[in-house]
């Protein structure tokens, strides 16, 4: 017999320190008005200098558990989706198992802005395996800490937050329908953050050249996220066999506003069904769609019976969608 499996509880956590456009422009040479023409962000959110991944992430996971009614104690699977773990090893995911209290299976997925979609996928994945039952999966990150401050194409874009999701078996008639994961490893110097792990470790000179902070080939990436979003929703919809128009809203990675709206283009989905918070909180990888889906949710723009679609891109290249009757 198959099984149906959705999401049962959502948890957010956002940083409570908003950097905005004005401040950035006393940081670098940059205007409120580039950054919002150019992206659509308004503010993004800091950690504070002692809060990492894991913090942020079992902030997200608390909430999260108390949203399904459960306790860490039900949970048999943590997978965090992360690029700003708090340290190499051990992973997020096993720090935020042991903090929220929880006595299982626990590993780090590395998928960057697409990572909350490939852990949806490889939760829904082990529990019809019948590996799991309970699945927290948690998408962290702390990009403040690995962005040149002095790096006025990639500083005023990203930002620091954690959303989180419970992961069980669902009635028949919701849950995940369809998943699709890709991935082009052939472009990924497009956007990597190059020192500090085995191929080029971190020495003096990798520090004072600035190989430990992300860099990113924006305008090239702008293309593939467009051409990649597009192609991944019309692909998990096929998969489905579902058309656009059945779709009653759309939650895309929130790397920019211009993308957003050709992505909405592209698929022909009104503009007014695309959830939109880049604005709020820049682009922050594999939190961007795990926090949309929860202010969705939170607010009723997703309610019972809506059918949703995430969809992200990032690093690697990696890309995903996820077609969730909720
Ligand atoms: O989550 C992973 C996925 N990441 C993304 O999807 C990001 C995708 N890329 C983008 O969102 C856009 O490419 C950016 C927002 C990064 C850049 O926008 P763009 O329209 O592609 O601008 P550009 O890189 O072509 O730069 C245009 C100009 C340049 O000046 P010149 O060479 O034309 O004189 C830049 O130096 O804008 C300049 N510029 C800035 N000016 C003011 C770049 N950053 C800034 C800035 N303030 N912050």
């Amino acid at each position: 017999m198959t099984i149906s499996v959705g999401i049962t509880g959502l948890g957010a956590y956002l940083p409570e320190r908003r950097l905005t456009n004005l401040d950035l422009e006393k940081m670098v040479e940059t205007s409120d008005e580039w950054i919002v023409t150019r992206t659509g962000i308004k503010e993004r959110r800091i950690a504070g200098p002692n809060e990492s991944a894991s913090d942020l992430g079992v902030k997200a996971a608390e909430e999260a558990l108390k949203d399904a009614r459960l306790t860490a104690k039900d949970i048999d699977l943590v997978i965090a989706a992360t690029i700003t773990p708090d340290m190499f090893f051990p992973s997020t995911a096993c720090l935020i198992q042991h903090r929220i209290g929880a006595d299982c299976a626990a590993f780090d997925i590395g998928a960057a802005c697409s990572g909350f979609p490939y852990a949806l996928a490889v939760a829904q994945g082990m529990i019809k395996s019948k590996f799991s039952k309970k699945v927290l999966v948690v998408g962290s990150e702390v990009l403040s800490k690995f962005v040149d401050w002095k790096d006025r194409s990639t500083c005023v874009l990203f930002g620091d937050g954690a959303g989180a999701a419970v992961v069980s078996e669902v009635d028949k008639d919701c849950g995940i329908i369809a998943t699709y994961l890709g991935a082009d490893g052939s472009q990924g110097d497009l956007l990597k953050l190059p020192a500090g792990g085995s191929l080029m470790p971190s020495t003096h000179e990798t520090i004072d050249q600035g190989m430990h902070f992300l860099k990113m080939s924006g305008s090239e990436v702008f293309k593939v996220a467009v051409r990649s979003m597009s192609m991944a929703v019309n692909e998990v919809l096929g998969r489905a066999g579902y058309t656009i128009d059945k779709i009653d809203c759309l939650i895309p990675h929130q790397a920019n506003y211009r993308i957003l709206k050709a992505v909405a283009e592209h698929i022909e989905m009104p503009f007014e069904k695309v959830f939109v918070n880049v604005d709020r909180y820049g682009n922050m990888s594999s939190a961007s769609t795990a926090v949309a889906l929860y202010e969705a949710v939170k607010s009723g723009v997703v309610k019972k019976n809506s059918t949703v679609v995430l969809v992200s891109f990032g690093s690697g290249l990696t890309w995903a969608s996820c077609l969730i009757k909720w």
